[in-house]
């Protein structure tokens, strides 16, 4: 299937709420199941069909963005366009108005994962051709999200970015389609309070003006990754639903891998029992320990006579005599090391390079 819509995937901004990780890391790349967050934003684009992309770069984090897009396994055009600051979600496009020129286009912001194919909704972009079409999600918590009001047909009535006192649970998903329409709104927009241009309010505009906004609820999940315990949700969720067994690693005598696990190349474990859904990257050493479900060990990374339960960590850190690490995220290059003999359990959020001694 191929689309005429161009893509528009947003991968700049601040991530102050994933720090320390993003002091040294683009926040859509940090991993989940050990894949960048933005390889699976680049699937889903690839999916629908579509062959331009423009990708927003932060100054800080644009490099290592290219690189990670640099092989591009999907074929995708990609086209770069850096964002001086992160102005908001409507900026970006006002950024990105020469790429898009008079193109319908699919809005991506790339820390977003989505468990449904959007090709679906880009179908349905396409089919009815609205000005714009969002994605809503029902939500616990409304007042952390921007929240639609939609009537029985699936028109837009209003949207509210953040309520106090929410009109509906229906939260926008980071994922929206949009007619050339959404340039000329964008170019009446003040900065919010916040001082960022938000595409809810140019999307609201539209709605104020009588054209036609459509939503979409979507039926699976959907993961923002924006924090600590978001990610280490959509660890759960990637491998629970996309988790398979793949051992290419070697497995040791007195060693037992149970269930979906993905064991990289070079990979060793030794002495130890790993439960799926859990993935272990290239040139890792598991020795002596327990791997417990939905956790991700990076590449080059070291466990020894720990046990080690729903966590994430990335590559080149290592794990030592920890009698039970659960729900920690885990930045690069890190050491956990229990030095005396307390034996409370421990949940840590480290950034890169740091040592932690226990
Ligand atoms: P947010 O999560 O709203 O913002 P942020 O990345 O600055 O994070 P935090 O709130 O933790 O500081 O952004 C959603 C996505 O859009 C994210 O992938 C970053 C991207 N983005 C841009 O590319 N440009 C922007 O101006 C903004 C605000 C976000």
């Amino acid at each position: 299937m191929s689309s005429h819509l161009k893509a528009l995937v947003l991968a700049g901004g601040r991530g102050t709420r994933l720090r320390p990780l993003t002091y040294t890391m683009a926040k859509q790349l940090v991993p989940v199941a050990n894949r960048p967050i933005l390889h699976y934003v680049m699937d889903q684009v690839a999916d629908c069909g579509i062959g331009e992309v423009g990708v927003i770069l932060s100054p800080e984090t644009g490099e290592q963005v290219k690189e990670a897009l640099a092989l591009n396994p999907w074929r995708l055009r990609f086209e770069w366009i850096e964002q001086d600051r992160p102005g908001g979600l409507a900026h970006a496009v006002k950024v990105a108005r020469d790429f898009l020129g008079n193109t319908p286009f699919l809005m991506y912001l790339g820390d977003n994962l989505i468990g449904q194919p959007v090709r679906d909704v880009v179908a349905t972009f396409e089919a009815e051709r609205p000005d714009a079409l969002i994605l809503l999600k029902e939500v616990a918590n409304p007042r952390q999200f921007g929240v639609a009001v939609v009537d029985g047909d699936g028109r837009v009535r209003r949207l509210v970015e953040k309520p106090k006192d929410p009109p509906s649970s229906l939260a926008l998903v980071g994922v929206y389609c949009f007619s050339p329409a959404i340039h000329d709104v964008i170019a009446t927009l003040a900065p919010s309070w916040r001082g960022e241009l938000e595409i809810t309010d140019a999307v609201q505009r539209l709605v104020e003006a009588g054209r036609p906004v459509r939503a979409v609820e979507l039926t699976g999940w959907w993961l923002d990754t924006g924090k600590k315990d978001d990610l280490l949700e959509a660890n759960r969720v990637v491998l629970d639903e996309w988790g398979r067994r793949e051992i290419i690693g070697s497995v040791g005598e007195g060693s037992r891998v149970d269930g979906r696990v993905q064991l990289g190349p070079g990979a060793i474990v030794e002495r130890s029992v790993v439960r799926g859904p859990a993935v272990i990257g290239a040139n890792a050493v598991v020795r002596d320990s327990f791997i417990g479900p939905y956790t991700s060990v990076g590449d080059h990374c070291r466990v020894e006579r720990s046990q080690v339960e729903h966590c994430v960590i990335l590559d080149g850190s290592v794990v030592e005599d920890v009698e039970r690490l659960e729900d920690s995220l885990i930045g690069r290059n890190t050491v956990v090391r229990r030095a005396g003999d307390n034996h409370r359990a421990l949940r840590l959020m480290i950034g890169d390079d740091a040592e932690v001694a226990l």
